[in-house]
């Protein structure tokens, strides 16, 4: 693996699967790896769980690692070429990535959409000219359109928890928000497991509002519903997510009541686990009852992050 911005990157997830695991049970088995080898976690937006899990792995691994606050801390960044920066910006990408690819051997990036632009989002400009000036392997830390840590944890956590005999359902489920969100985590979540459906690894159902639809580039082969209680019947993991509208883009659309997961629709599941990415809105994107519940997966999630990203950056490390 030359870099970690997708599952695109990724020969074979079930092996990259098994390596976060292996990690969970012998944390320090590679501390030699990372010895003299620095990575720099680059954040323009706020992180508790990225953050911090990455930092974990590197150290684990024997790293060295520093953290780049840039939207607080750097210099305000201009993207575009051929404009005289006689604005508000004052450092170019093209400086700025190659000078901290200079003091890295990884780097980490995170760079949330704007909403304003279907086009200018989901071109990942941004994203792509850091990649291509920092001149060094660079892990996506969330992007503009994907947040593939959180989809390599996620797929980790469901095979480490699956105890069935067949395959397991697993339902992403849109879920209400007064904000309008990125459609980052769903984009991941549905590309990742559209994969891991296609190595007959589980079966895949997206659940929405009307006007919710994803992108269709990162749901093939995805059952998709519109009607929440049929979506959830025998499900085996729900992932509980709100995003805002594709279609009328960053817009948050009126729906209909109904869409909190509650104890009450957990009856139709097949006792299903219930993750979430976090951070996590009480009682308005998922209820309390269920966060705190025996069904709820959430703390084991986050803490599979760590194991996820150990797993990318030994892959990343050996690579060098
Ligand atoms: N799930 C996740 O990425 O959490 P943070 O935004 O806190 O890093």
């Amino acid at each position: 693996m030359k870099q970690f911005t997708s599952v695109h990157d990724v020969e074979d997830i079930k092996a990259l699967v098994a390596a976060a695991l292996a990690l969970k049970e012998s944390p320090y088995a590679h501390q030699g790896l990372g010895k003299n080898k620095t990575i720099g976690l680059v954040f323009l937006n706020p992180s508790l769980r990225t953050r911090l899990s990455t930092q974990k792995a590197a150290l684990n691994l024997g790293m060295n690692v520093m953290v780049m606050n840039m939207d607080k801390e750097g210099w305000a960044l201009e993207t575009q070429d051929g404009v005289v920066m006689n604005g508000g910006t004052v450092e170019h990408i093209r400086e700025a990535a190659a000078v901290m690819g200079q003091y890295c051997d990884i780097l980490g990036l995170r760079s949330f959409p704007k909403l304003q632009s279907k086009e200018e989002d989901y071109s990942e400009d941004f994203f792509n000219k850091f990649i291509s000036y920092c001149g060094v392997p660079v892990v996506s830390l969330e992007s503009a359109t994907r947040h593939p840590l959180q989809s390599l944890t996620d797929l980790v956590t469901i095979s480490e928890t699956w105890k069935g005999v067949a395959k397991p359902k697993v339902v992403l489920a849109w879920a209400p928000h007064i904000k309008a969100l990125p459609q980052a985590v769903p984009n991941s979540f549905s590309e990742w497991m559209c994969k891991a459906q296609q190595e007959d690894l589980l079966d895949f159902t997206i659940v929405q509002p009307k006007g919710y639809e994803l992108n269709e580039d990162f749901t093939p082969g995805a059952a998709i519903s519109y009607n929440l209680d049929e979506a959830l019947e025998g499900a085996d993991y729900i992932y509980v997510k709100n995003w805002s509208s594709y279609k009328e883009y960053g817009k948050v659309l009126t729906y209909p009541e109904g869409w909190m997961l509650t104890n009450e629709k957990l009856k139709g599941t097949n006792d299903a686990k219930v993750m979430h990415c976090l951070p996590v809105r009480r009682d308005l994107e998922l209820s309390s009852e269920v966060l705190d519940g025996p069904n709820s997966l959430v703390i084991h999630e986050a803490g599979n992050r760590l194991w996820a990203a150990q797993a990318v950056l030994k892959q990343l490390l050996e690579n060098l």
